[in-house]
């Protein structure tokens, strides 16, 4: 293959490394998980149990020998089912006699939180007929497929995004490492766009979301799959939140950052190391440069252009909802406003501060 053909998804080891999850079924599930969005349909609970039994007899077999790799598929093929229990009223962690101690042990070995996240259920889902899904229909494989293509794109806009070294880094790559993350978020805009075309908020909001209920494990509760678990989080550290003092915007980050995986994590650590837990909008603010100013404004503008069709999206979907629901992180969805807010207010002060010029 010529060179430029080959894409930053390709080179990415944290995107081999759910390709490689992708490809995998560690507690031989692929038949059980194919038989479950009928289950779901028919509320035959029965035979969902009888595969978590299967799936927690067949962890014991291959407990030690298990990779990490290994750990995330388990915990995604756990997660379908757990949370299928669930959605049928049934607590998987009370049916299920060692399921806490399997989800602790395997998130010990995935370094991640003890059950599936926004990643397991797109990035590490595989394609094709292995599709794990909850329901079979159209609607949930166009939203895995939306939630996997901005994951994919934000997989990359954070991993650039967390090179930058004010020290080290010149204002082009400074300016080209917030360009991609406007590219990343460019694909997560078309991605919500399309599900806005082709998954009903009466699908999305009856149907699908009943899926991504809290479980409590060992006492804690943890969420369901949720978008506030994606990579927007991270970039949106480094771009503008590890110095901010926004209690809400705080308290967010906080409940959300151990939804990410290890790497993902690694990457806001680096960034903040390097940088003295300084953000690129006080870098932007304190070194006055042009360049960094519009390309900075073009990156938060292209993050706006994300959240006004996704907050469409949601607000459709709460509107036929009771007043008090939550998003599947638990939020209230006044959070969307008040990020989209705090975009808008840095969009405003970045612009200003170009008309000076
Ligand atoms: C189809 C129905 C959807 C609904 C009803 C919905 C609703 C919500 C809600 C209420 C939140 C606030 C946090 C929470 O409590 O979970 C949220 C956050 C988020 N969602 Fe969605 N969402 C949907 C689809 C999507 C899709 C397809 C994507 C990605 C393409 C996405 C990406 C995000 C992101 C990145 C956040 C974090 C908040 C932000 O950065 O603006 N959502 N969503």
């Amino acid at each position: 293959m010529h060179n430029n053909m080959i894409t930053h998804e390709q080179l990415l080891p944290s995107i081999q490394f759910y390709n490689v999850i992708s490809e995998k079924d560690p507690l031989s599930l692929d038949s059980y998980i194919a038989a479950l969005p009928e289950q779901n349909l028919s509320g035959d609970t029965d035979s969902i149990q009888l595969s978590l039994d299967i799936a927690i007899s067949n962890y014991d077999e291959i407990t030690d020998k298990i990779t990490d790799t290994d750990a995330v598929a388990a915990l995604r093929d756990l997660d379908f089912l757990a949370s299928s229990l669930l959605r049928h009223n049934i607590d998987p962690l009370q049916s299920t006699k060692k399921l806490g101690h399997s989800l602790v042990r395997l998130a010990l070995r995935a370094q991640t939180i003890p059950r599936g996240t926004v990643y397991t259920y797109g990035l590490a889902n595989p394609a094709n007929d292995r599709l794990r899904t909850f329901t079979g229909s159209n609607e949930e494989k166009r939203f895995i497929s939306a939630v996997k293509q901005s994951s994919l794109a934000l997989e990359v806009s954070s991993n650039i995004l967390s090179d930058v070294s004010f020290e080290k880094s010149s204002v082009i790559e400074i300016s080209s490492a917030l360009e991609e993350v406007a590219r990343g978020c460019n694909v997560a805009t078309q991605s919500i766009v399309d599900v806005h075309r082709s998954v009903s908020p009466s699908f999305f909001t009856n149907i699908l979301r009943p899926y991504f209920e809290p479980l409590t494990i060992n006492g804690r509760q943890f969420m369901g799959a949720g978008g506030a678990q994606m990579q927007l989080l991270s970039i949106e550290r480094m771009i503008w939140g590890l110095d901010n003092k926004d209690d809400v915007y705080q308290d967010y980050f906080t409940e959300n950052i151990e939804y990410l995986d290890f790497n993902q994590r690694q990457l806001i650590q680096s960034f903040s190391r390097k940088n003295n837990d300084t953000s690129i909008l006080t870098f932007s603010r304190n070194i006055n440069n042009l360049v960094i100013n519009e390309t900075l404004a073009s990156t938060l503008k292209a993050i706006r252009k994300f959240r006004y069709p996704h907050k469409r999206v949601a607000d459709n979907n709460f509107k036929i909802r009771s007043h008090d629901s939550v998003g599947s992180g638990s939020f209230k969805p006044t959070i969307l406003d008040h990020l989209l807010f705090k975009t808008e207010s840095m969009i405003e002060e970045l612009t200003e501060h170009e008309n000076k010029f």
